[in-house]
């Protein structure tokens, strides 16, 4: 972490409420992105070394991705490769626009490295999220890497229906995008985890293939799971993506459990409803990775997200299964260096273990090498 953001913006920033300071960085990343040569100065302090990936028939320039749920509604799209990531997961989109939980709904555990989020799926709707896609690509400010996006379900829709809204997302942003995430996991939808049922998820990959029966170009889609699953109902999970042509798995969304904690600062937080992201997730998500990848045996990609906040965790997750890697608590926490420190940091490992590829570190550890 660059001393400049430990010592002086990080202070400042966190002495703000979290949503608020939000909102204005993204403000800034949005008229930032607008700008190339704004893009190019920042590129040139926060760019991240060549680490090149090939996955989904689509060229990562390097593992670290943009975790969903930072930028929902594409506002700062062009600004995260200029400060590194590999690739952005935008969203969550859903079929129709939806205001999300009131508010206070995101806390700090500093202490922790964690946060606690109950966002409730705040988005403007698939509509008019193409919409500003399209707008970026009119003003030539799309970014060289591979762009995602992150499929949620409305909160009026009923459960039974949610496979049709699902569709009808993918079907208004499918043109525009090189990867879908479907996400049955976040705990912050009422009862959306069921969707995590075989039955009900097997609906919702199905209506999504309908939707490109036709068409030349099929997008990849991938699936984001809790990090609450049983191992059982995890695989059950796996047994469908074969038949349903599911491209691989996100592990994990944030979790719905709570470490102990001593610290009353850290309690207050912990007992508010939502999902909890950060360090203290680092473990559970690293579990789930190293199960989806040893239970496939490394068939299925697995994108590694929860708790990333060094280049030595990304190590750890890679080491454990995952083919790309994701942050968003790190971002917070770590500030915009994050990327350019950890890709330097994964080309410095596999120097010193005398690997060339990425590509061969992948469950080297699950593999008890
Ligand atoms: C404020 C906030 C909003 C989030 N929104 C979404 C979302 O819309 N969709 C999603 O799949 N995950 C969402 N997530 C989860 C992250 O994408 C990620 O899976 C999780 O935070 C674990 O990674 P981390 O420890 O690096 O934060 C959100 C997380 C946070 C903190």
């Amino acid at each position: 972490m660059s001393w400049f953001y430990r010592n002086a913006l990080r202070p400042l920033l966190f002495s703000q409420d979290a949503e608020s300071i939000h909102n204005r960085t993204m403000g800034m990343l949005n008229w930032a992105g607008r700008h190339e040569l704004i893009c190019d100065a920042m590129r040139s302090f926060l760019g991240a070394a060549e680490l090149p990936v090939e996955l989904f028939g689509l060229r990562f320039p390097n593992p670290v991705g943009l975790a969903a749920g930072m930028d929902k509604n594409a506002n700062a799209l062009p600004a995260w490769a200029a400060m590194g990531f590999g690739f952005t997961e935008l969203g969550a989109a859903t079929w129709h626009a939806q205001p999300g939980n009131p508010q206070p709904r995101v806390f700090r555990a500093i202490t922790e490295e964690a946060i606690v989020n109950r966002m409730g799926f705040n988005n403007h709707g698939a509509e008019a999220i193409a919409e500003k896609l399209v707008y970026w690509k009119k003003l030539g400010r799309w970014p060289r890497h591979p762009v995602g996006m992150n499929l949620g379900k409305s909160k009026i829709t009923p459960l039974d229906k949610a496979a049709e809204d699902y569709a009808n997302s993918f079907r208004v942003l499918r043109p525009h995008l090189d990867f879908f995430v479907v996400n049955v996991s976040s705990p912050n939808t009422p009862n959306l985890r069921e969707l995590q049922d075989k039955g009900a998820l097997d609906e919702i990959f199905s209506a999504l293939q309908e939707v490109q029966r036709d068409s030349e170009q099929r997008k990849p889609i991938l699936v984001k799971v809790a990090p609450d699953l049983s191992f059982e109902a995890l695989d059950e999970i796996l047994e469908l993506t074969g038949p349903r042509n599911i491209a691989g798995i996100v592990a994990t969304n944030t979790t719905i459990s709570r470490p102990a904690s001593q610290d009353s600062a850290v309690q207050k937080v912990y007992a508010e409803t939502g999902g909890l992201s950060g360090r203290p997730l680092q473990a559970r998500s690293t579990e789930v990775i190293r199960h989806v990848y040893q239970q496939t045996k490394g068939a299925l990609p697995i994108i590694g997200v929860g708790g990333i906040f060094t280049a030595a965790d990304a190590w750890e997750k890679i080491a454990a299964g995952a083919s790309l890697i994701q942050v968003y608590t790190g971002l917070v926490y770590e500030g915009p260096t994050i990327c350019r420190d950890i890709v330097s940091g994964l080309v410095a490992q596999l120097e010193e273990k005398g690997l060339i590829k990425l590509e061969s570190a992948i469950g080297l550890r699950s593999k008890g090498l």
